[in-house]
This record gives C-alpha cells, structure tokens and sequence, in this order.
C-alpha cells in the first residue's frame, strides 16, 4: 500500500473527536447531552449578513481577488479605526477563517524546524497549523492559580533559541478567557523587539470582553510594526463560523506580500462569505451590547454556579467564551468519558472538553477541563447540576 507521510501521521485529531461518539451513543440511548465542549455560538448571525447573501443576483460565482475584495478591505480598515488600530488596506490579506490565516503566517515566517513559543493552555489547533507547518511549539506553562496570566519575561527568555522565530498568544484566550493588560502586552514588544521575532496575536476574540475591561490590540502598541501579525475572523464576531472569513493584518509590508503568494495559489476566498461578512460590518452596535451583556450573563452563571462545587478551582475568565475549571478528579479524559458513558442525571448528561489537549507540555492541564458558555443560561445552570452530581459518584 502506498505510504502516508510521517507529517500526515503525526497530525494530531481534534481533541474532542475521540469523545464524539460516546456523545452519539449516549444521544441514541435516549440522553440528552449539553454541549459545554464546543465552540460554536447559539447567537443569530446579523440578519444584515444573511440578506446580502439572499439578496445576491449573481450570475457567476466567481473567485474573489486572492487577497479580498478591495471594498472589503477598506471597509475592514474602517472598522479596525473603530478599535483605535491605525491601518490600510494594504495592511489586510483575506483569508478562509482565522484558520488560514494562521497557516499563513507560520508558512510566511517559518521553516521547517523553527521554533515558536505560545503559552499554555492554548488553542489545540495551533498543534496542527505547527504540524502541517513542520514548526515546533515551544510552550510555556500559564498557570490557573495565576488566573492564567501571563509568564514572566524571564521564563519567556529562557526559551529563546537560534530557531525561535515568534511568540503566538491569543487575546482574549481560547481556552482559558483570559485578557492580556496593556502592561503585558508592552512587556512582549520588549521581548520580541530585543530578539527580533515576530508577535503573532490570535485576536478572534476581541469584542468578547468583561468587566468593563478593554482589548489591547498589539497593532496599537508602537515600536513593533515590523514585527506584529495579527490574526483575525468573523467566526465568532458575527457568530458567522460557517462562513470561513478571517484576515492576516500587519503593517510588515514583505510579511504580507510572502502570505499574499500563499493565497494567491489557494486562488481565492470564499465569494459569497466575502459578501456577507462585507454586510456584517454594516452590524449595528446594539448587535453588540446585546450579544456581550448576554455572555458577560452567562459567564457570571456559570462561575458562580461552579465555585459552589466543593474541590473545584476556576480561573475567572475575563473574555472570550470560555473558562478552564480544575476538578477533583485525576484524569479529565476518562471523567469526560464517563460522563457520557457510563453517567447521566434524569436522563442528562454534559460533554466537556478535556484540557490536556490544550497543553503541550505532557501531564499538564490532567484534571483541568475547558468549558464554553455558549448555552443559555438555564442550560448552564442545568449541566453545573449534572456536573456536580456526577462528581458526587465518580470513582478515579
Ligand atoms: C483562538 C482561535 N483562533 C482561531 C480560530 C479559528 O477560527 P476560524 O477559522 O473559524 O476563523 C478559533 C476557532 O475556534 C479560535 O478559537
């Protein structure tokens, strides 16, 4: 039989997928499962976003310009002008998702064999983009009696190597939900100005703030144009993740010219998502405040719903839509497991996403798990009930 690549091999699954069929079965015996691993908003697309694309007469679907449209992209510009972040469309390269963009990046910066280093727990997709890509991940530990705050410099220091090319952080966090300060963000431009790598910030999340706090974006930080990529998507924003839409931005002229083959020989992106997500930044602000104030409800629920739950520790999330909770159990895989398995509460159960694949560095993240608030609150308030049954009778 012909041979697949050891790269192809070493391509890790989705962390969730080996879970998904006990869902499925647990699903066929008649249990309902709550979703608290996933993702995917429950909040409607702006219907502005859905009518451009109903109200298209195109005759011909045709490809877009590999690096999108350019009326996107002065639109885009505008919209980052809204997020006091100064730039052009010049600056914007449009891709299928933040996803793309990622792999972009890593094609445009690094060769097989380099380095870059991200905090952790971290996305687990970045796992694969660092594969596909050949890169290797150098992670450095957050921790969740620190909130998940940023490592000290130092630490960071200490993985630098003749191979480290970037530094990749996510603000605010998957999974954690944690919101980088301006002050971190300064101490990075430090660190990537002193040794002349690149800052890559994964910023999909960017609206999705708490507490009044507010989103520093590294492209607002002076002194490192040359070295500041951001990542960027409509996945989330516009609850549009079936869109495919994100953007690479950087004001790094030969960066974006280097990812701007990349696209050009994936030809184009999507022409109708191109459209709605064009509409989508005609969303109004109201869009906003609504969809914020219901999360900033849910995830108020959800903490003080967990914190009730003798044994369990959980970092305050500040942003995104998720937080990592640390049980009292040894292993977050076989708890998982079990929950759909073997467990249920009148008939229900919940799946949640175990966080050692979050981390790179082994045995860390064993008895944390990842849990997304994207479910209406009685339903949140519902799977914390079944979770904290389950606890009740689980055996390790
Ligand atoms: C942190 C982060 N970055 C990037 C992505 C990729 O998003 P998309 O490819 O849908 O834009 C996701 C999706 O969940 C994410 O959580």
């Amino acid at each position: 039989m012909p041979k697949i690549s050891i790269k192809g091999q070493n391509m890790p699954q989705s962390p969730i997928r080996k879970l998904v069929p006990f869902a499925e079965q647990a699903k066929k015996n008649g249990t309902k499962v709550y979703h608290l691993n996933i993702g995917q908003p429950d909040i409607k697309t702006p219907q502005v976003a859905l009518d451009a694309v109903k109200n298209t007469n195109l005759e011909v679907l045709a490809y877009a310009r590999s690096e999108g449209s350019e009326t996107y992209r002065t639109k885009l510009v505008d919209y980052y002008a809204k997020n006091d972040i100064n730039v052009n469309a010049d600056n914007i390269v449009v891709t299928t998702g933040g996803s793309e963009a990622l792999l972009f990046t890593f094609g445009s910066i690094m060769d097989v064999g380099d380095e870059v280093i991200i905090p952790e727990p971290f996305y687990a997709n970045y796992n694969g983009f660092s594969t596909s890509s050949g890169v290797k991940v150098v992670p450095i530990t957050s921790r969740i009696e620190d909130n998940f705050a940023l490592p000290s410099i130092s630490e960071f220091e200490k993985l630098i190597t003749p191979k480290t090319r970037a530094i990749l952080i996510c603000n605010p966090g998957n999974p954690t939900g944690y919101l980088y300060s301006k002050e971190e963000i300064k101490q990075l431009a430090e660190i990537v100005k002193k040794h002349d790598l690149f800052l890559i910030a994964d910023e999909v999340y960017r609206e999705f703030t708490y507490d009044g706090l507010e989103h520093y974006s590294i492209l607002q930080e002076t002194g490192i144009e040359q070295n500041a990529i951001v990542i960027d998507s409509v996945s989330k924003r516009y609850s549009m993740c079936g869109a495919r839409i994100g953007c690479i931005v950087s004001k790094n002229k030969e960066f974006i010219s280097t990812t701007l083959k990349f696209a050009q020989a994936r030809l184009s992106p999507p022409t109708y998502a191109l459209i709605a997500s064009e509409a989508a930044l005609e969303t109004p602000q109201s869009y906003f405040v609504d969809v914020i104030e219901e999360y900033d409800e849910r995830r108020k629920t959800l903490i003080t719903e967990l914190e009730k739950i003798e044994g369990l520790k959980v970092a305050h999330p500040k942003g995104a839509f998720y937080c990592v909770a640390e049980l009292p159990v040894k292993d977050s895989d076989d708890f998982a497991q079990w929950l759909l398995e073997e467990f249920n509460h009148n008939n229900e159960t919940v799946m949640v996403a175990p966080a050692s694949a979050f981390y790179s560095t082994k045995g860390e993240g064993k008895n944390q798990v990842r849990i997304a608030y994207v479910l209406k609150k009685e339903d949140l308030i519902r799977s914390v009930e079944i979770l904290k049954e389950a606890l009740k009778v689980y055996k390790d």
